[in-house]
């Protein structure tokens, strides 16, 4: 089977393709490099020792994204390709939304005429926006709260009118919790641009020294300590979701919807604390006020994705601070070093 991969360059997308690269399949990535880069590519190929064409293209260019459907017999599309900072989002919203639906658009356009029957969709936790409860089911209420999630939840829809239109159509849409950790070898990992505005990529910058001192945004919350709790997933476990999803549901037409996440929640102090332990340094922070629009607690009742995909995350905290800790402190700027 031949899978494209769109923004296989990015974090969850390399090891998304060593995983696919491992189990025997054959992939072609596009990317354009604008959250990533060329050494990416180049470490997914020596990981997995074998070698496929990438395809430096912007998925808006649909001329030279139409010449991968020509040059390539696609069976299967996993799409990662979008921007996705939050904050960033709300600063320059017509650029997510260009890039992000825009993009998508041209790709499902392409994948129409090609008779490309089967895409699975990175999505988010955040199109629950402010659940009400924990854990959170697939068939919670949708709503978001900025840019960046709004692009998600309009895509989901999207996608879903195509399958309604199209009866050969498979989607799947994967809501992903908050993807940590990095690959085994050292040598794949999360390569942030700028200050990190995520939890773990800031308190591994603290560990290595690039940054002084970890923000806690807020210790009022009703949570065990005060501070937020999350579903944090291994960046391995969520790759091998995606298998899973082309596994189980390739040759199923509709709309298959999973949250990938652990079902089990770590609060901010938690997190700096097994950090602590895999680096094996203090890691100093300070308690700050509140990120506007932050929730109390988000973690996933992943049982479908159990129940239909055979898919469980198997990697605990630990390991993912281990391994994020293993590659953030050989490689203190990323692929640059
Ligand atoms: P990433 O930025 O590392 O990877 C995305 C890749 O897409 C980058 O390599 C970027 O260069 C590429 N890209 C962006 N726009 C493109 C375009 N128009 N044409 C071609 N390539 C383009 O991000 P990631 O963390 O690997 O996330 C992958 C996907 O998962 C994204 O869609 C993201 O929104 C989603 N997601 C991520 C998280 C997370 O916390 N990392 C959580 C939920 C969902
Ligand atoms: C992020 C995304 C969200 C996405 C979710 C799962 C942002 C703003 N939101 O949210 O869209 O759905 O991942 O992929 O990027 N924290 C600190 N100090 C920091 C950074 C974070 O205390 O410097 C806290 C936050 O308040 C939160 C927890 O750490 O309680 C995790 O934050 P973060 O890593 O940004 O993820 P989410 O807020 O869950």
């Amino acid at each position: 089977m031949n899978i494209l991969v769109t923004g296989g360059a990015g974090y969850i997308g390399s090891h998304t393709c060593v995983e696919l690269l491992n189990a025997g399949y054959d992939i072609v990535v596009v990317d354009n490099l604008d959250n990533s880069c060329l050494k990416a590519v180049e470490t997914t190929k020596r990981i997995a020792g074998r070698d496929f064409k990438f395809y430096e293209c912007d998925l808006l260019d649909r001329e030279n994204l139409e010449k991968v459907f020509i040059e390539n017999k696609i069976d299967a599309v996993i799409h990662f390709a979008g921007l996705k900072a939050v904050g960033e989002s709300t600063q320059i919203p017509l650029r997510y939304y260009h890039n992000n639906i825009t993009g998508t658009l041209v790709l499902m356009e392409l994948m129409e005429k090609y008779d490309v029957n089967n895409i699975v969709f990175s999505s988010s936790a955040t199109v629950y926006g402010m659940p009400k409860t924990v854990p959170i089911t697939e068939d919670f209420p949708l709503s978001t709260t900025n840019p960046y999630g709004s692009t998600k939840l309009m895509l989901e829809q999207i996608l879903t009118d195509a399958a309604k239109a199209n009866n050969k159509l498979s989607v799947t849409l994967l809501r992903y919790f908050n993807p940590i950790g990095a690959h085994k070898s050292g040598e794949m990992g999360e390569d942030p641009k700028g200050i990190p505005n995520n939890l773990l990529p800031y308190v591994a910058q603290v560990a290595v020294g690039k940054l002084e001192k970890v923000h806690v945004f807020g210790d009022d919350y009703p949570t065990p300590d005060g501070t937020g709790v999350r579903d944090y997933i291994h960046v391995v476990d969520l790759a091998i979701g995606h298998l899973k999803a082309i596994e189980h549901r390739a040759d199923k037409p509709g709309v298959h919807i999973y949250n990938l996440g652990t079902g089990n929640g770590y609060s901010v102090l938690q997190i700096i604390k097994a950090f602590e332990k895999a680096c094996g340094k203090e890691i100093p922070y300070v308690i700050d006020p509140r990120r506007p629009g932050d929730i109390a607690e988000c973690w996933a009742n992943a049982a479908k994705a159990k129940e239909e995909l055979d898919w469980t995350a198997t990697r605990g905290i630990e390991e993912m601070c281990e391994d994020s800790w293993r590659w953030q402190s050989t490689h203190p700027n990323g692929y640059n070093d």
